[in-house]
């Protein structure tokens, strides 16, 4: 007698074969396309600058560059472009290596005592002289952008409302729109730092919608990285170390994030060198189900992110000095 199969039970068998698929026969990882979801969110902004406008509220970023490490700078310039894109002003101050920590501090106090600085950032790292914490502590909530301050790290563990950083958002929203939420699943991120690995951990871990994952941080003194690895339903790499995540310390039909932004030397190239991320592309995206490339990856969401978190700078100083006049 013919019994009928549950559907979920059926949805499970072929969920499970299509993930064997993706290793065991070679079938390449869907390659998240990046471009198209920084474009999404991005246009999603158009009409709120527009009403910014209208209203006499351009909204504005200040970016700092201390010193001139040459990646550094190209991030800046990629900023500042992203911003004339999309009309929000934008403003950079390049300051020497030489800079003290205190003269720094005063110059962001002079900053972002502009009203028509919504949004201000220093692009790190800094040179060792200068303290990154002071730098984040001075930034006031309101205007940090990079959502680096201490009172928007406390917002965001606790799941209240703040800037949120841009990085580790930008992940969350490409898993989020690629079909690949992260709930119910268990993140496995490597590494552990205050720009991605840590903010990253405490975004996903939140009982909230496009989060609610299980989460696991590993670092250099993880022991046995590669079997923790291989739980992962999702696997952030962004520890910054060139094509370190190889096919075997990742799940057949995982998906693959690669923060990595790393030069390594290639004589074949014009400018002697290749980008490559922290995962091991070609091999990885064999066994993975999907992953997103290097260049042309998260660095577009941070961007993106970065112009969501300045338009929100400034409707908020918008609703402060309306609530004030009330
Ligand atoms: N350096 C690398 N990533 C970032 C970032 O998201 N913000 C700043 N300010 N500096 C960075």
């Amino acid at each position: 007698m013919w019994t009928s199969t549950p559907r979920a039970a059926t949805n499970k068998v072929i969920r499970r074969l299509t993930t064997l698929c993706h290793g065991a026969m070679g079938m390449p990882a869907q390659v998240i396309d990046c471009g198209r979801i920084a474009a999404q969110v991005k246009a999603e902004l158009k009409d709120r600058v527009l009403k910014l406008h209208m209203s006499g509220n351009a909204p504005g970023l200040a970016v700092v560059l201390v010193g001139d490490d040459p990646a550094s700078k190209v991030y800046v310039n990629m900023k500042a472009k992203e911003c004339r894109e999309l009309g929000i002003n934008s403003k950079q101050q390049n300051l020497p290596a030489t800079i003290t920590e205190d003269e720094l501090l005063r110059n962001l106090d002079y900053l972002q005592a502009d009203p028509k600085v919504h949004g201000l950032l220093v692009q790190m790292p800094l040179p060792d002289h200068i303290s990154e914490t002071k730098v984040m502590e001075r930034i006031d909530p309101d205007k940090d952008v990079d959502g680096f301050n201490p009172i928007n790290v406390g917002r965001m563990l606790m799941g209240a409302p703040g800037m949120l950083p841009c990085t580790p958002h930008g992940i969350q929203q490409l898993l989020v729109r690629s079909g690949n939420t992260p709930e119910g699943k268990h993140v496995v991120i490597v590494g552990r730092s205050n720009i991605v690995g840590k903010p990253m951990a405490a975004i996903l871990v939140q009982k909230a919608a496009g989060a609610n994952a299980t989460v696991t941080v590993c670092h250099s003194a993880t022991k046995d990285l590669a079997s923790l690895t291989r739980q992962a339903d999702v696997l952030i790499a962004a520890m910054g170390r060139p094509q370190f995540i190889k096919a075997d310390m990742v799940n057949e039909g995982a998906v693959v994030v690669d923060v990595g932004m790393n030069r390594v030397e290639d004589a074949k190239s014009e400018k002697g060198y290749r980008l490559v991320g922290d995962a091991d592309f070609e091999a990885v995206s064999r066994k993975a189900k999907a992953i997103t490339p290097v260049p042309g990856g998260v660095g577009l969401m941070t961007r993106a992110m970065l112009m969501v978190n300045t338009v929100r700078a400034a409707e908020v100083a918008v609703e402060k000095a309306q609530a004030r006049r009330r």
